[in-house]
């Protein structure tokens, strides 16, 4: 027998919607957020940290496993917040009632009475939901009780008195899991395969929990030696204007020379690769370049000589540009280069992106031979930025830092590690003949970056020792200003943007990925604007003074694989909590190691071990990255090692926590065969939408790509070894419904429903599977993972499908009635956040072929192929024989709207679908869209329906059709005279697509607008 246990609170409940809600929030939550500490990618959002980390320490009080001691302690402390939260509202408004009804006296819980117990759990439930909340998160009152919960919880499931649980996170990344596990009063431990991961994690939960304040004042008053050494040695390189205009920003193209036939001057056009010649766009404020243009229109050139990048010196004709104020965006020229390929503004020659490749690979990438073509400014006591062209002094400045640069050129200040292989995922730079690190910087920002650098690395050497013999304190002072060199690094490239409509400069890192990028925003860093180096200390600073509260409890962090957490016995842990890499998504060693090559040259010496070598490591890198050989086998090989790695480690009682988002239902498929090979048991499941808006949920969006948290427990004995049991399928599939149907009207009740309701179905469904080492059939056959999972889908579905209809026979509905329900209700948000509109969805790295080109417009609801066939399976329907329903296209799958199926319905092949809007012959007042206008009329200018639909989804949607059309007789005659009305069936089934249509559609317009007709026709 595996032990027993009593259920943490994660194992019963969660208020997603809530905690979702705050995580969506934080994301633009910027003031001492970790995350503004520095880059790392796909952080997870603390808010939905610090809910599943309290919600799986703390257990569930209603269990009857949980002891008592536990009740009583749980009880008082959360009737002790609750006094404080009322009397001084630090909790949320909409909380605030809650916490008075229990501060009265008579409302005392009385935790022998099992109501007053659930009343226990759903108080403790709220506190988690309040929490979540970034403005709480340092709340004295908050932080106390969830501490005192902690300890409760420990020292009741047999933890020594004095001692913490603890956490690991052996994939910490960021540091957003085992920072709020120190928050929340756990130990935290924490592991990474990178160095740079690492090294953020020593100072969140190291170097700020030891120093707090102190560090806080201390990287401000080293950061300002900095900042005035750096303005001593760069400011003739950055020289303001003659009027005491400070440059912001200098606004760069990299070039080619125009292939275009000689027209007769033998002299080459240079052709500034711009993506927009946009300067400002936002409301009220327009500005642009123009070409300089003769009376003729002909564009104006002046001759040059340059000298570039690969040594030649070519004598071109370089077109010019004048800065204007555009009164509409139709005064506004394109810019010239599109998909690669790059037109030239004198000529109109366009030259192909196979000779703008050829041409950039001869002179690494183009950064050291741009054109400058604007400089944004800064005006003394004028709000605003303007912009002018550059000058004289601005070119001499820059010839200036090119010299000043040679003479480090000698010092390995420069990075030259080469960039990844080209073809890596996420890097597209290396096909344009960027080769190292060092080539995307300009000769100046590399100037720049290397003396903050020898700046950084000379307080090692002599200025901190004022500090006395407090080395760690300069190790930590000098770490958190190499982190500021970092943010510098992230603004100071040439792949940095200038954004028209913030007009502001924007790091490399908008997403995760290095793209090309043709014209280039170079930040001043002594600004004292937007990217500056002030600004990167002020963050710095920022993150150290918010999270000084931590002082005293500090955590320890490791560099190794999480397959091989060598520094922890067994069974030594409480709970094993992290967020692994999700499969192909994020290329992280690569990605780091444009910070890497810096760390490596400004970290005190004492911490440079794991910066001893040329880059990060990257064999044991668990992600699939096909250039490098790592395919789906090497993926799912090294994360079972991890997940076997991560149970031997926690307590037999233990409690496991793994998050998971991504997208393909195969890549969570192999997440969750990896566990259970590892001897994980599930036991419960929730998702958590980090996402702004409806975007995951948006109609036209897979739904099924939020993040999944999956709760798990060691399948181990008391003694931790292995418990080894074999399961009969014909049990494992009888429990499963009974399961599943005691579970899903919980979640109903809470307001959980499409795809958040399947996964939180999925945890209580695999624990029945993932209970045995292995489950057989009669016939000895082992059962895969893959095949029950189907039996998961079809019993989910016949107990959604059963909440959709309500209490109706599902079994009067065909099967397209039945998928389309099941698809909808999928698709569908639990939190009414469909109208939310959309985050901008625009790539913002369209700056190479590949990744331009028009956004197609979907229409229709649409799931990722392999959810829609799971769904498909689990209702006993096949997608290959409802053409005229779904459409599958690549890995996506469309319901198809109604509007597209007239054809099919109507029986008219190539029926136009989509004829625009209007007038209805001889009445003014109705204007209809012309959907049905092709169908044969009769005598009265009627439609003739030759067809009914053959189930009774088709009959609704011909009906929503013939609503839409505004031809009220041919509808009165379908439902009334056709006899189609009087079918019980037809009117439940409009009822559910009506709760089902998100809001907004002409699905749900029309649907409405049926049922509104039902009485009128006497139906
Ligand atoms: C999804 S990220 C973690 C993000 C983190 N939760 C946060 O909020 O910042 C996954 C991490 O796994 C790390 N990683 C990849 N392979 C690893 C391995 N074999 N062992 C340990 N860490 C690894 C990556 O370096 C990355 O930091």
């Amino acid at each position: 027998m595996t032990i027993l246990y009593p259920k943490r609170l994660i194992e019963v409940d969660l208020p997603i919607k809530r905690i979702s809600a705050h995580a969506r929030r934080e994301k633009s939550i910027r003031h001492g957020h970790i995350s503004t500490l520095h880059i790392w990618w796909a952080r997870r959002p603390l808010a939905a940290c610090r809910a599943v980390i309290c919600a799986s320490l703390w257990i569930d009080p209603v269990d009857a496993l949980c002891p008592q001691v536990f009740r009583d302690k749980a009880a008082a402390i959360i009737t002790k917040f609750a006094m404080i939260a009322s009397a001084d509202g630090c909790c949320s408004p909409e909380n605030w009632g809650k916490w008075k009804v229990l501060a009265k006296p008579e409302n005392a819980l009385d935790t022998q009475n099992p109501t007053h117990l659930n009343t226990l759990r759903y108080l403790l439930l709220d506190f988690i939901a309040d929490f979540a909340n970034w403005d709480n998160s340092t709340q004295p009152d908050y932080l106390e009780a969830a501490r005192a919960l902690t300890q409760a919880a420990h020292e009741a499931l047999g933890g020594e008195v004095g001692t913490r649980p603890m956490v690991v996170d052996p994939f910490a990344g960021g540091g957003s899991i085992p920072l709020e596990a120190l928050r929340v009063g756990a130990d935290a431990f924490a592991s990474d395969l990178n160095p740079v991961a690492v090294l953020l994690n020593k100072v969140v939960l190291e170097y700020i929990p030891k120093y707090g304040q102190r560090l806080a004042d201390e990287v401000r008053k080293w950061g300002q030696w900095v900042k005035e050494e750096a303005e001593k040695e760069l400011a003739e390189f950055y020289p303001k204007d003659p009027d005491g205009s400070t440059p912001i920003a200098y606004l760069w193209a990299r070039t080619i020379i125009s292939e275009a036939p000689d027209d007769g001057t033998g002299i080459p056009v240079e052709v500034p690769l711009m993506r927009s010649l946009w300067l400002a766009k936002k409301a009220g404020r327009y500005r642009a370049l123009r070409w300089v243009r003769d009376a003729s229109g002909i564009v104006q050139t002046e001759t040059i000589e340059v000298t570039y990048a690969d040594g030649v010196t070519r004598k071109v004709r370089r077109p010019l540009l004048e800065i204007f104020e555009p009164k509409s965006e139709k005064e506004v020229e394109k810019g010239t280069v599109a998909r690669g390929s790059a037109t030239c503004p004198v000529t109109g020659f366009t030259t192909p992106v196979v000779s703008v490749r050829r041409q950039m690979q001869t002179r690494q990438g183009g950064a050291a031979d741009a054109r400058l073509f604007c400089v944004v400014l800064l005006k003394q006591n004028t709000q605003g930025r303007f912009y002018r062209l550059p000058n004289l002094q601005d070119i001499e400045a820059i010839e200036k830092a090119v010299l000043a640069l040679r003479e480090f050129t000698s010092l390995d200040l420069i990075p030259t590690e080469p960039l990844p292989p080209q073809g890596s995922l996420g890097f597209r730079v290396q096909l344009y003949g960027m080769k190292n690190w060092g080539d995307l910087f300009t000769p100046r920002q590399l100037l720049a970056l290397i003396t903050l650098t020898r700046l950084v690395k000379k307080l090692e050497n002599k200025e901190i020792q004022e500090l006395g013999s407090d080395k760690e304190l300069a190790n930590a002072i000098q770490t958190c200003l190499s982190l500021a060199v970092d943010r510098q690094a992230n603004t100071l490239t040439s792949l940095s943007r200038w954004d028209i409509a913030r007009e502001n400069n924007q790091g490399l890192f908008v997403r995760q990925a290095i793209p090309m990028l043709w014209d280039f925003s170079e930040a001043s860093p002594l600004s004292g604007s937007s990217g500056d180096l002030d600004g990167a200390l002020a963050w710095i600073f920022d993150v150290c003074k918010s999270n000084a509260h931590l002082e005293g409890i500090g955590g320890q962090t490791v560099q190794t694989s999480a397959t091989h957490l060598y520094y922890l016995p067994d069974d030594a842990v409480q709970f094993l909590c992290t967020d692994p890499p999700y499969y192909d998504a994020v290329p992280y060693a690569d990605l780091s190691d444009f910070f890497y090559v810096w760390l490596k040259r400004t970290l005190p010496k004492n911490l440079l071990s794991n910066f001893s070598n040329e880059l990060t490591p990257k064999d044991e890198e668990c992600i699939v990255d096909e250039v490098k050989g790592k395919d789906k086998a090497f993926f799912e090989r090294t994360m079972g090692k991890a997940m076997a790695e991560g149970r031997r480690v926690v307590a037999p009682n233990g409690i496991g926590l793994i998050v998971f988002a991504h997208k393909s239902t195969a890549g969570w498929e192999a997440q969750l065969q990896a566990m259970i090979d590892a001897g994980w048991i599930f036991t419960g499941s929730w998702t958590i939408d980090t996402e702004m808006g409806n975007r995951l949920r948006a109609q036209n969006s897979a739904a099924l790509a939020s993040s999944v948290h999956l709760v798990c427990r060691p399948r181990e004995n008391s003694d931790g070894t292995l418990h080894e049991e074999i399961g009969d399928w014909r049990d494992v599939l009888q429990e499963l419904p009974q399961r599943i149907k005691e579970w899903m009207p919980r979640l109903t009740e809470q307001g959980v429903v499409g795809a958040d309701a399947i996964f939180a179905c999925l945890g209580p469904a695999l624990e029945i599977f993932s209970r045995y080492s292995s489950v057989e059939k009669a016939s000895g056959e082992i059962v895969p993972l893959r095949e029950y999972l189907g039996y998961v889908w079809a019993a989910i579905s016949k107990e959604a499908l059963s909440t959709i209809f309500k209490d109706a026979d599902t079994s009067n509905f065909e099967e397209d009635a039945r998928l389309t329900a099941m698809w909808l209700w999928t698709l569908s948000a639990s939190d009414g956040d469909k109208n939310k509109t959309a985050p901008d969805e625009e790539d913002p790295s369209d700056d190479d072929e590949e990744t331009t080109g028009k956004k197609v417009k979907i229409t229709g609801f649409s799931l990722e192929y392999d959810t829609a066939r799971k769904i498909a399976q689990g209702l006993g329907a096949h997608l290959e024989t409802l053409t005229h329903l779904v459409e599958v296209k690549g890995g996506k799958a469309r319901l198809l709207p109604v509007k597209e199926r007239a054809a099919y319905l109507f029986g008219k092949e190539g029926l136009n679908t989509d004829v625009p809007k209007k007038k209805a012959k001889g009445n003014k007042q109705l204007s209809f869209t012309g959907v049905l206008d092709e169908l044969p009329e009769d005598e009265h200018g009627e439609i003739k329906i030759t067809r009914i639909g053959e189930t009774v989804c088709d009959r609704v949607h011909q009906a929503m059709l013939l609503f839409n059309s505004g031809r009220s007789e041919a509808l009165k005659r379908f439902l009334v005279d056709e006899g189609i009305g009087k079918d019980a069936n037809f009117w439940q089934l409009a009822q559910s697509f009506s709760a089902l249509y998100p809001a907004g559609t002409d699905e749900k317009r029309w649907v409405d607008g049926l049922l509104a007709r039902k009485k009128g026709l006497g139906l």
